[in-house]
């Protein structure tokens, strides 16, 4: 798509002669062009408040204002229109005055009409180019980043600029499969086009889905996108063929509507910022892999090791654990002998149950598949824990839709997950008033998905890397191995689910685990 201006530009000619207003109106309406006429300098002005031209054809001597003074007070307000002097007794000094002071051209009357059209022709052109400089300066910015919470901005910023324009939202389909807004900028922050987007792509209401569109005033439209617009630009994002979104700049203070040019320059613009969208979705995807790719490589080599230390350790704990408690037995021990060998008790204990943790963490035995009723589940572990919750002041709430479908996977391990994500929750927010956890569930993207949301103290984004590394605890020694979630991650993958967080700090912790639907997995198997 090329911004050119051939048709439909528009262009002020003004001239304190009527004959010549009307020649150059009807000449170049001919042409194509949309011409509006003024008598003078200050209905020149006027009329450029209200809307924008490409082209003003202005006359050097006209009562009033001079043809100078228009110029210089157009170049003030406009620095992007372009501009050809006419004047009846030239001289080189006019026509250099008139060029520093930013006229495109300059051209003597009785003018030849073909050499005026031709002129004309070069000066849209050149306007042309400017717009598309603009549109690629802009582009270039965007495509400098790959990171959508960047870049975003960028676009809508990037967009206020070259479309001149008070305020823009950015909607992305959501999950949902709803516009959802995702970056918004300038003098407003709309909100959200609320209606759903079909399964096929297509928009139930919005008229403009499928085409950009100039939108004059709300377009008689309820969407708050659109609300207080003067004149906007509607415009669908679309990466390979795809609906990924829609961009809707506005004109609120700029009063001037929208123009064909800008439509184009707004077509262009998308399908680059469309493009960057769909790239750094792109490079999301790869870096998680990437991640999940670094992390089970870690896994397996921590798990090795793991094991070997664990299956050393093993025996000789067996040992002490077995000659404390022969000498428990012992009934001449005094008080003080019997507490020190309780302690070595308790602690060897706490050895094992450590070393139990490790090698259930390095054991990669195949998961016994079978159906799992995550409902069920998730009642039956809130069931173990309440007692804990409730001396830790913590509430705790369950959402499971009746027809939730069953998972796929082994319920011992499943279970052991979901105890793992509530007793971290449970410890991250014990103690003060009003903390909770809510647990729910729900089929997401052929997936069952469990949310375990807690508003308790969050996690720092820079740690967030760290917290499925085995070992990685923030708690004091002594009190976590910090093995608990390297055990839920390592069952999970083994299940070919996801485990994943979200959560910034001081608002709270969200863990999503997703598990295979048996429906899925079954047919896979047959
Ligand atoms: N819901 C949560 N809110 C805040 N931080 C959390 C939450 N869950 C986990 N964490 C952080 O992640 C770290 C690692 O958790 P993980 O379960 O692996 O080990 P741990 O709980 O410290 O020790 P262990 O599970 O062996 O007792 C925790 O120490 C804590 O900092
Ligand atoms: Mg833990």
């Amino acid at each position: 798509v090329s911004p050119s201006t051939k048709t439909n530009a528009k262009i002020l000619v003004v001239d304190d002669e009527g004959g010549i207003r009307q020649l150059l109106k009807s000449e170049l309406t001919v042409d194509g062009h949309d011409v509006k006429t003024a008598c003078d300098g200050a209905e020149a002005l006027e009329l450029m408040e209200q809307e924008k031209f490409q082209l003003v054809i202005c006359d050097m001597n006209m009562p009033k204002l001079s043809g100078l003074e228009v110029l210089s007070a157009i170049r003030e307000r406009e620095p992007d229109v372009e501009i050809i002097m006419m004047t009846g007794f030239a001289t080189v000094e006019t026509a250099v005055t008139a060029m520093k002071n930013g006229a495109y051209d300059f051209i003597q009357k009785p003018f030849n009409l073909d050499e005026l059209l031709a002129l004309v022709d070069k000066s849209l052109e050149k306007n042309d180019l400017r717009a598309l400089r603009g549109v690629y300066e802009a582009s270039c910015t965007i495509f400098q980043s790959v990171e959508l919470r960047e870049l975003l901005p960028i676009i809508a910023n990037s967009s206020l600029k070259i479309l001149n324009a008070d305020s823009v939202t950015i909607m992305a389909i959501n999950q949902a499969g709803k516009l959802a807004v995702t970056a918004s900028a300038g003098i407003h922050n709309a909100g959200c086009v609320k209606c759903p987007v079909n399964l096929d792509g297509t928009h139930p209401t919005l008229p403009f889905w499928d085409q950009p569109a100039i939108v004059a005033g709300t377009g008689g439209l309820d969407v708050p996108c659109l609300s207080g617009a003067k004149s906007s630009i509607a415009h669908p994002l679309l990466a390979a063929g795809k609906h990924v979104g829609m961009i809707v700049v506005n004109r609120i203070r700029n009063v001037k509507p929208f123009s064909q040019v800008d439509l184009r320059i707004a077509t262009i613009f998308s399908s680059q910022a469309a493009q960057a969208i769909q790239n750094a979705n792109l490079y999301g995807q790869l870096q998680e892999a990437r991640d999940q790719l670094v992390q089970s490589e870690k896994m397996a080599s921590i798990g090795q090791l793991a094991a070997g230390v664990a299956h050393e350790i093993n025996n000789p704990l067996a040992a002490i654990l077995g000659f404390a408690q022969l000498l428990l037995e012992d009934t001449t021990l005094t008080e003080s002998q019997r507490a020190d060998l309780q302690t070595i008790n308790s602690e060897s204990l706490r050895c094992r149950t450590i070393i139990q943790d490790l090698l259930q963490f390095s054991r990669r035995r195949s998961p016994q598949m079978g159906a799992v009723d995550i409902g069920a589940l998730i009642k039956s572990t809130v069931g173990l824990v309440q007692h804990d919750f409730m001396v830790a002041g913590v509430d705790i709430n369950v959402h499971v839709p009746a027809d939730l479908p069953m998972a796929w996977g082994e319920t011992g391990l499943v279970q052991q997950v979901l105890l793992n994500l509530v007793t971290n929750a449970r410890q991250a927010m014990e103690g003060k008033q009003g903390h909770l956890l809510e647990v729910s569930a729900a089929v997401h993207e052929k997936q069952v998905s469990i949310r375990f949301k807690d508003n308790g103290p969050g996690i720092p984004k820079d740690i967030q890397g760290k917290i499925f590394d085995p070992f990685f605890t923030t708690k004091p020694v002594g009190q976590g191995t910090g093995l608990g979630l390297s055990i839920c991650y390592g069952i999970v993958q083994q299940h070919g689910g996801s485990l994943r967080v979200e959560s910034d700090s001081g608002k709270g912790a969200t863990f999503i685990v997703e598990l295979p639907l048996e429906a899925a997995a079954t047919r896979i198997a047959a």
